[in-house]
């Protein structure tokens, strides 16, 4: 296989700096080095995987739990060397660091792209210098797949779809008429797989069911913009009784601005509470919101990557083809049982009710 005759390479040359340096040595007099010695350098190195991670930023409780999964899996007593970089949100840090890492001869690159668009050329330089790609998280839109090798991540079209298939199970059982469920979305990045799918799950639900979609506004996945965010749309549309938060820290932000506004967050729309949805479900503080009816339903997005990638990368390193596309399974949480289970698809997806059990799988 090219990529892995490319990390061979790789490896023999980083050995090959190792005795030429001791080689050298040798020259200005020093000790003769044993050949045990050149085979238990030689040994170290060809164990050694590295493997430099493209980060897009640091944006949410989500994005930090893939990081840390990362950090947890590849270690070096398990013979890698993990390089992060972070993108601070800007697809052009990204490509810079891709590019780094091509120059650095890492073993293989792990994408978590900002957005979808924008990759091919620097995917393309990093199939032609000869190092596998693989994609975590949201996905690339390339003009050629075998720009990467495989991609692991959420099926974000279905998280949207199974928030929008709750909200009319919601509204069909508590007898709430649809045309009088007001929405606003503040959505995640735009241009982002998790805010594509996300946005099409709300707006074909909002056509299918008569939903009253007021606005759909970009809160950057943050806090601090979904707060932003929230208080304008607040200002603007004092009819608001649902709030779609494309993920946990805009809904963090979300619940701040309607609370300062004086307003109940709960799912009592029609007695004047704003219900809030959201999207992760990842930590315990975002788990006491749901129990606590702050967030009602939490369509959950699986950040544990780690392990993901590393058992394809093992894949790779014994000469087998990974799958191109592997989906995580996620779970779907709710403040009550008012939905116990909805259907996207013919499949059939049970609703967890949080209680304070629940509470321990969560850090
Ligand atoms: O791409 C996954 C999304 O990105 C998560 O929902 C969000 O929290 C993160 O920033």
């Amino acid at each position: 296989m090219g990529n892995k005759m490319n990390k061979l390479t790789n490896k023999k040359r980083l050995v090959s700096i190792i005795l030429a340096g001791v080689l050298l040595l040798g020259g200005c007099g020093a000790k003769e080095v044993s050949n045990t010695e050149d085979t238990v350098a030689e040994d170290q190195f060809s164990e050694e995987i590295v493997i430099g991670f493209s980060q897009l930023g640091a944006e949410s409780d989500w994005r930090t739990a893939n990081t840390q999964s990362m950090k947890d899996t590849f270690t070096s007593d398990k013979g890698y060397r993990l390089i992060v970089e972070d993108g601070q949100q800007q697809q052009s840090n990204q490509i810079m660091a891709i590019r780094k890492f091509i120059q650095q001869e890492v073993d293989y690159i792990v994408l978590a792209p900002v957005t979808e668009t924008g990759w091919d050329t620097v995917l393309q330089e990093a199939k032609d210098a000869g190092i596998p790609v693989i994609i975590v998280d949201r996905q690339v839109d390339v003009s050629d797949e075998s720009l990467f090798t495989c991609w692991i991540g959420s099926d974000f079209s279905l998280e949207g779809k199974k928030a929008a298939e709750w909200l009319h199970q919601f509204a069909v059982a508590k007898d709430i008429p649809e045309s009088d469920i007001h929405i606003a979305n503040i959505q995640g990045t735009i241009g982002a797989s998790a805010q594509i799918g996300r946005t099409e799950g709300l707006q074909e639900g909002a056509k299918k069911y008569g939903w009253d979609l007021l606005a759909e506004v970009p809160g950057e996945f943050t806090q601090a913009k979904g707060k932003e965010v929230m208080e304008s749309l607040l200002k603007e549309y004092p009819q608001i009784n649902v709030v779609y938060c494309e993920n946990d820290n805009e809904a963090l932000g979300a619940i701040e601005a309607i609370e300062s506004a004086g307003k109940t967050v709960g799912s009592d729309i029609l007695q004047g509470e704003i219900m809030v949805m959201s999207f992760d479900a990842v930590t315990k503080n975002i788990m006491r919101c749901i129990m606590r009816n702050k967030i009602t339903f939490d369509a959950g997005c699986n950040p544990h990557h780690g392990p993901r990638v590393e058992a394809q990368i093992q894949l790779l390193e014994a000469g087998k083809v990974p799958d191109m596309f592997s989906y995580v399974e996620e779970r779907i949480y709710s403040y009550d049982a008012t939905v116990p289970s909805l259907e996207v698809d013919n499949n059939s997806y049970s609703v967890t009710v949080v209680t304070s059990k629940t509470l321990e799988e969560f850090k």
